[in-house]
């Protein structure tokens, strides 16, 4: 089977699942944990390369004080209890997104397991947290004309590679496959500028309810895509349409 070496998921639906039982949408978040730490054992047994998750958007400061604390505050009681079986697993983690943002107590703790997943050699693991594509894209803009500016560039020298090398998944591969739960289609400010050649997988089921064979069901529906990056494929040829 074609393994994507990078999947994405926007892990949505925690808020209404928890609605539809009637309880807090914290109530789903929690769940959601549950399950993206089962997910993400899944995928590193299934010898998948790159995993980013995005946990929380830039947007999502807007939502009420008290659910975006309980959203930091599972963030850092995940990456407490899970620093030592992500080690175990091989599983380095990383991050991406507006650490200036993210309370300290959280980022000490994002701090923490970095440096302790650092030296591991199997699942990349990125969270996006406060993470939002266009203000990675405008950083990124800006930091290219500040080295033009200071003389190290030219603007001739602004290329595809150099935007590349300066966003802040460097040197992660592009996601092969986005995975978005809940029955939204859209990638609202996700990895914006890496999705160019990306597949794209909807699923209606709710992030609480997604479980590995809803990841297995999108794995083999990515390995039945013929990827052609706007080109023809090896089989196909130009003599069909010269006529
Ligand atoms: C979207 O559901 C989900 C989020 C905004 C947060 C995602 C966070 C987690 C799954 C928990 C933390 C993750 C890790 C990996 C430790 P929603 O609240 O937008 O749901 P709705 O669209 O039904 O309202």
């Amino acid at each position: 089977m074609n393994l994507p070496k990078h999947i994405a998921i926007i892990m949505d639906g925690n808020g209404r699942w928890a609605q539809l039982k009637r309880r807090p949408r914290t109530f789903g978040h929690i769940k959601g944990t549950r399950v993206a730490k089962k997910i993400i054992t899944a995928c590193s047994r299934r010898g998948i390369k790159n995993l980013t998750l995005y946990a929380f958007s830039t947007e999502n400061w807007f939502r009420p004080q008290a659910e975006v604390s309980l959203l930091m505050q599972i963030l850092r009681r995940y990456l407490k209890r899970e620093t030592e079986n992500l080690v175990k697993e091989n599983i380095r983690f990383s991050v991406i997104g507006d650490m200036s943002r993210i309370p300290a107590d959280v980022a000490k703790a994002i701090e923490n397991s970095i440096e302790a997943t650092a030296q591991c050699t199997g699942l990349h693991l990125v969270f996006a947290l406060s993470y939002g594509s266009r203000q990675e894209i405008t950083n990124t803009v800006r930091e290219i004309a500040r080295r033009v500016e200071a003389g190290e560039l030219s603007a001739d020298d602004v290329d595809e590679s150099l935007i590349n090398s300066t966003l802040s998944t460097y040197p992660t591969p592009d996601p092969d496959l986005i995975i978005r739960t809940s029955g939204e289609q859209r990638l609202s400010n996700f990895l914006l500028w890496q999705a160019a050649y990306s597949e794209f997988y909807f699923t209606d089921v709710l992030w609480p309810n997604f479980t590995e064979s809803h990841l297995d069901e999108a794995l083999a529906a990515f390995s039945m895509r013929q990827r052609r990056f706007g080109k023809v494929s090896s089989n196909d040829n130009m003599e069909k349409f010269s006529n």
